[in-house]
């Protein structure tokens, strides 16, 4: 199928990265925040974003200006439409669904739909949209400009077209599609659980402080930190999807959220987007 335009909902930490990602790749593209605020932080942060990779001398100074030019923002879910809609909003399941719903009313029936929860089932995302297998999972990694790997999702309803079909997209935006399976976290997500958690339970058992953990863990050929990288990732996200796979696995020890990170969401410390979390920012 024919993709020329996309929009991004959600204009936070994972969706002002995707639109910056489909904007340098050359589509016009709405961002879409239910916050005018967050809409608004968002924008900045693709701002700052792109004048680094400037100053790096990574991209042009035009080649900013014209990414920004792509990058339309709008605060009104009815004014969301587009050949591809990259949902990047809080991981809880009614949001998604509510949101999804009303895209398709103001959307063709043949708009793809595409995901990017962490842990979320893509099956039930889709069950009770219209047209249920036009949408898929699209996992990126953070920070999304950065990271190469995306986890292309296939739900139970989600047509062979409709997968083809965001891969390929996935590899005009320069990135790396990987096939998953829907099954809780896919893969990454699965698998990375116990770096995180296994870490909290060593400084929890008083084993190692948080900064040797990451220390050490960096000195081994982690690129983070498991701690650094909580607190990039939104200590809220990452307890969320921890207990998201938690559930999905019948309550399996191994996936018994963190103790420490359940005490800094409580208090709001939830890294670096609100300038404290495991460290101080
Ligand atoms: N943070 C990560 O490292 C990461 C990595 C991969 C995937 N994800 C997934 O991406 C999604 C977003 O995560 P994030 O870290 O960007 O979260 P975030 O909290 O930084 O941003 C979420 C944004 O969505 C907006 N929002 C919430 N409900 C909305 C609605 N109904 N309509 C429109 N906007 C709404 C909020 O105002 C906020 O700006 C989640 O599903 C998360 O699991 C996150």
């Amino acid at each position: 199928m024919d993709i020329y335009s996309i929009a991004v909902c959600g204009a936070g930490t994972m969706g002002a990265g995707i639109a910056q990602v489909a904007a340098a790749a050359g589509f016009p593209t709405l961002l879409f925040d239910a916050q005018p605020a967050a809409l608004e932080k968002g924008l900045e942060l693709i701002r700052q974003n792109l004048s680094t990779a400037v100053e790096r001398g990574k991209i042009a100074p035009a080649n900013m200006e014209a990414t920004l030019a792509r990058i339309t923002p709008v605060n009104d879910v009815a004014l969301c439409m587009a050949d591809v809609i990259i949902e990047a909003i809080v991981e809880k399941m009614e949001a998604k669904t509510a949101l999804f719903t009303a895209l398709a009313a103001v959307n063709k029936p043949d708009t793809l739909f595409a995901t990017n929860t962490s842990s979320l089932s893509v099956s039930a995302i889709a069950a009770g949209i219209p047209h249920p297998e036009r949408l898929g999972g699209m996992h990126f990694f953070n920070p999304a400009p950065l990271m190469k790997l995306v986890e292309v999702v296939k739900g139970k309803q989600t047509s062979s077209e409709t997968w083809l079909a965001l891969h390929k997209l996935v590899e005009r935006f320069g990135k790396t599609a990987v096939s998953a399976m829907d099954a809780p976290g896919f893969i990454v997500n699965r698998v990375a659980r116990h770096y995180y958690l296994e870490a909290m339970q060593t400084v929890d058992e008083g084993v190692a402080s948080i900064k040797a953990a990451d220390r050490l863990l960096e000195a081994a050929g982690f690129r983070m930190g498991p701690f650094a990288l909580m607190d990039l990732i939104g200590n809220d996200v990452n307890y969320a999807v921890t207990v998201s796979l938690y559930e999905a696995f019948e309550r399996a020890p191994r996936f018994r959220p963190g103790r420490l990170q359940a005490e800094l969401v409580a208090k709001g410390q939830l890294g670096r987007k609100t300038g404290q979390g495991f460290y101080k920012y």
